[in-house]
């Protein structure tokens, strides 16, 4: 039977809206806490008894439809050899930044055996998960190339953009191979027995769809296209993408992630037919009252029907104050609020 997350993302028909979160394991779980107690974050993402621990520590609480690999989007470039690193309460560093074609050598091709870790984790979460899908992901091609230009995060990505604006063909060689990183990622979750995939580009809503179109797509087309005979669902997803959604599908994803700044009712029209729709309720909302979060929760499910399948997210993480029994609760509320009755 396949799950109703798939399902959904096929935009077949479910019984009940499936739901998952996007980190719902890490901080805002203490048990996630004592674990990475003393472990540095990419330590803890290259140890297989580790990243399946935490991948399941979400799913003893909540009643989720899907669990996502604890892993992170620079793993793959540390695993190729790149100088990166996360800080904690920062994000990732890179201690030489990308600057020209010379350091386009640093990004060697991403073979299965730089990521065994990967392979084992994934291996052992689908045979512990049993009927309950594990999603896969990595990072979008704008997002990684911002980390490795920038040095770690930015807010306005401005000398990733002027490597963008200023040097097309470097812009496009660097895109080129970061996009072979994710596919190369993305292909060793999915031969380890991942039921979907998911590439965060979280930061590409800071182009314009023109910018998109150009310097953007023709490498997440490429990744999309090349994961399409393994036939699993393809989740794009982006923060401020409202005005890139319809590109975001037309990159050749099956499901549309989308933040909390668009209704999805909205979403859906600027989606070309045969695409699901993910999201898209705001994180900051869980840290409000139960009846204010009910009655959002339930807006979004009724927008979502709008759309030709909808799988119940957040608009982007869940936040590390975020209280767990919340989560818990909206995982239930989203099942019973959207029960169909059997035709
Ligand atoms: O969703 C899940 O439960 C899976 C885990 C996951 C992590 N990173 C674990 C993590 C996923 C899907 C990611 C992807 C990721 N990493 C993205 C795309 C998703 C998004 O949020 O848009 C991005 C942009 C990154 C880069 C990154 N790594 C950031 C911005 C941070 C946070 C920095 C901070 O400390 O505030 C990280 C670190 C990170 N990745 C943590 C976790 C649980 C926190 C590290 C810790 O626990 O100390």
């Amino acid at each position: 039977m396949t799950s109703a997350f798939v399902r959904a993302c096929r935009r077949e028909p479910v019984a009940r809206t499936p739901v998952w979160f996007m980190r719902q394991a890490g901080r805002s779980l203490p048990e996630y806490r004592r674990i990475r107690a003393g472990v540095p974050m990419l330590d803890s993402c290259t140890r297989a008894e580790v990243i399946t621990e935490i991948t399941l520590q979400p799913l003893r609480r909540y009643d989720v439809d899907a669990a996502i690999l604890f892993s992170d989007i620079v793993v793959p470039l540390r695993a190729v050899g790149v100088d990166v690193d996360i800080k904690p309460g920062v994000g990732p560093v890179v201690d030489r930044p990308f600057r020209d074609a010379g350091d386009l050598s640093r990004l060697r091709p991403l073979e299965p055996s730089d990521v065994p870790y990967i392979t084992e984790a994934v291996r052992s979460l689908v045979a512990e998960l049993g009927e309950r899908p594990l999603i896969g992901f990595a990072g979008g091609p704008f997002t990684l190339a911002s980390y490795l230009i920038e040095g770690g995060p930015s807010k306005d990505h401005d000398r990733t953009k002027a490597l963008m604006y200023g040097d097309p063909r470097l812009w496009h060689r660097l895109l080129g191979a970061l996009a072979g990183i994710a596919t190369s990622f993305l292909q060793v979750q999915i031969a380890a027995g991942a039921s979907a995939v998911q590439l965060f580009d979280s930061w590409v809503g800071a182009v314009s769809p023109e910018d998109y179109r150009q310097a953007v797509l023709p490498h997440t087309s490429r990744i999309f296209a090349a994961l399409a005979p393994a036939g699993v669902p393809r989740i794009h997803f982006g923060v401020g993408t409202g005005e890139l959604l319809g590109l975001l599908g037309e990159a050749g994803a099956d499901v549309v992630g989308v933040d909390w700044r668009i209704p999805l009712d909205e979403a859906a029209r600027r989606v070309s037919p045969g695409k699901a729709l993910q999201g898209n309720l705001d994180p900051a909302v869980l840290l409000a009252p139960w009846d204010v979060i009910e009655s959002r929760a339930r807006e979004v499910l009724t927008r979502g029907r709008t759309a030709e399948g909808h799988v119940f997210n957040l608009g982007h993480g869940v936040l590390p104050e975020t209280n767990p029994d919340t989560l818990a609760r909206l995982a239930d509320l989203v099942h019973e609020a959207s029960a169909r009755t059997p035709a």
